[in-house]
């Protein structure tokens, strides 16, 4: 047995079949993987088709609240993009097979980017809960990483090179969107841990010297895996709470779902505009990586 059978090239065809049999003449140009609580963010998309994640083998179904657990076919400005309503994180203990799925299914049907989102903790002193956030960078600090075992060829390169994981042309796209809306988003530096406990105090303070400003437990593996297998890669995150320690408040799972439940409005609209942008945008014609 491989240290990784779940990652091996049949299951993910098989994926990849299933998939295409499920929605017939799908082809995505983009992706949007969205996290705790973005699920709003569908109301700007104009809805296709749609199936529950667990009829495509290996997505399975969430075990988190938040994460409804669908696929669905939308457009929205006359790009075509295929929607994983609720993600899967390295904490539920299946691998990381129901976690990268998803951008191996965009890349085999020719998607050419993919836009991750997520709910996190502010580390960096004025991100307060409903701050939104540009990911410019990131820390794995998850003790694990989607690519190791045997080298596949179909995720790229042994070593792939992270240097500019986040796609800055994307990123001035979407920092001149949020301008355009008076939205304020700032960029910062996301640090991904395993979870699924929060941070202790002394694990924040760290994670502020290391140079962390948001803290969260997902998103880096599909973005090292969107990177490595050549997807333009950009990430939004929405500070759901103060990072432990750093308030007197008690950190719950439904307190993040509520901060994201007040900023609906603002990230819809900011998809929105995006999209709306990339529709007369060459960074998906123009070839720049
Ligand atoms: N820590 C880790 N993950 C999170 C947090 C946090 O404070 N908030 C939302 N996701």
């Amino acid at each position: 047995m491989t240290p990784f059978p779940h990652l091996e090239a049949g299951v993910l065809e098989s994926a990849g079949k299933a998939i295409r049999q499920r929605f017939p003449g799908l082809s995505p140009q983009l992706g949007l993987i969205l996290g705790s609580g973005w699920s709003t963010v569908v109301d700007s998309f104009l809805e296709l088709d749609s199936c529950d994640a667990h009829a495509i083998p290996g997505l399975g179904r969430s075990t988190v609240a938040g994460h409804t657990g669908k696929v669905i076919v939308a457009e929205s400005h006359g790009i075509q993009t295929l929607i994983f309503k609720g993600r899967r994180h390295w904490y539920e203990g299946e691998g990381w097979l129901p976690v990268v799925l998803p951008i191996y299914l965009l890349k085999s049907l020719g998607a050419q980017g993919v836009l991750l989102t997520n709910a996190s903790g502010g580390i960096r002193p004025d991100l307060k809960p409903g701050a939104l956030i540009l990911i410019r960078d990131h820390l794995n600090l998850m003790g694990d990483h989607p690519l190791r075992g045997p080298h596949q060829t179909l995720w790229g390169n042994r070593f792939p090179d992270m240097t500019h994981i986040y796609n800055s042309i994307w990123n001035d796209l979407i920092t001149a969107v949020s301008r355009g809306l008076n939205l304020t988003l700032t960029d910062g530096i996301y640090a991904a841990v395993s979870g699924p406990s929060y941070e202790t105090p002394a694990e924040t303070r760290m994670l502020a010297q290391i140079g962390a400003d948001i803290v969260g437990m997902s998103t880096v593996p599909e973005a090292i895996m969107a990177r490595a297998s050549g997807l333009k890669v950009a990430a939004l995150s929405c500070v759901t709470n103060t990072a432990a320690g750093l308030s007197s408040a008690s950190l719950s799972h439904d307190e993040v779902l509520a901060v994201l439940q007040n900023s609906g409005d603002q990230v819809r609209h900011l998809l929105d505009g995006v999209w709306k942008k990339l529709s007369t945008s060459t960074l998906f014609t123009g070839g720049a990586s």
